[in-house]
């Protein structure tokens, strides 16, 4: 594992997105994991920035996003689709067909997450994963537990989690946020080529040190990232 330190977000976020555009302009049909939340804004308007100047064809890119919010239709102005939509996928040249984030609003969840993983594997999987971190430590909604399922899957969010994600985005509010989700498993995740980790904040501070430990645990889900071959942590 290997860290990089940059001296504020933006250096952080402009980096991220190098190695994004690195990455898809040596593989044009690059397979991308992508996370939400308030780390990948500014690399999401960095990528923006790098389509609109020409520097960079996301027109045989796929996308597979890490997790969804349960009961949020995708048009609510947090589901995580809308997210995507809004900070990079409406601005970009991808083909709508080839974004994919698992369904908050099937029927069938479990189902749905099943599908969501044959579709993955039918790309040929993810070259580049970037991931955000909780401060808690989960990647994903992959939250801290004695054990949990390896594969997309229907999860409860922890308490801590329901907090921090209120009053970043509910408005304080922690009755409005959803109380499960639909995620990636670690094990989904791991399966990447490469894996790039942002964290951004002191926040933060206690994850990645849990991470920079070496000690392997699900109560911070991170730690695992230890058993990938190349993993970048950028921290800011
Ligand atoms: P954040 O969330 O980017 O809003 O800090 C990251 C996460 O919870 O994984």
């Amino acid at each position: 594992m290997q860290k990089l330190t940059y001296k504020n977000y933006a250096a952080m976020s402009r980096a991220a997105a190098d190695i994004v555009v690195a990455t898809v302009k040596a593989k044009p049909n690059t397979v991308l994991g992508l996370p939400t939340g308030s780390t990948p804004i500014g690399l999401y308007a960095e990528l923006v920035k790098d389509y609109k100047a020409g520097k960079v064809d996301f027109s045989k890119v796929t996308t597979f996003n890490l997790d969804e919010y349960v009961g949020l239709d995708v048009k609510h102005e947090q589901s995580y689709r809308r997210f995507m939509q809004e900070q990079l996928f409406d601005h970009i040249n991808i083909n709508p067909s080839n974004t994919h984030i698992p369904s908050g609003t099937a029927k069938d969840l479990n189902k749905a997450a099943k599908e969501f993983e044959v579709k993955l594997k039918e790309s040929g999987g993810v070259d580049l994963f970037v991931l955000g971190i909780g401060t808690n430590g989960h990647i994903g909604f992959n939250e801290p537990a004695a054990g949990m399922p390896a594969y997309t899957h229907v999860v409860g969010l922890a308490e801590e989690t329901i907090k921090v994600n209120a009053d970043k985005f509910f408005g304080g509010d922690m009755e409005a946020v959803p109380k499960t989700a639909v995620s990636m498993g670690l094990a989904t995740i791991m399966q990447a080529k490469k894996i790039i980790l942002l964290s951004s904040g002191e926040s933060k501070n206690d994850a990645i040190a849990k991470i920079e430990s070496e000690i392997l645990t699900l109560d911070c889900p991170g730690t695992v990232l230890h058993m990938h071959r190349d993993v970048t942590l950028l921290v800011s």
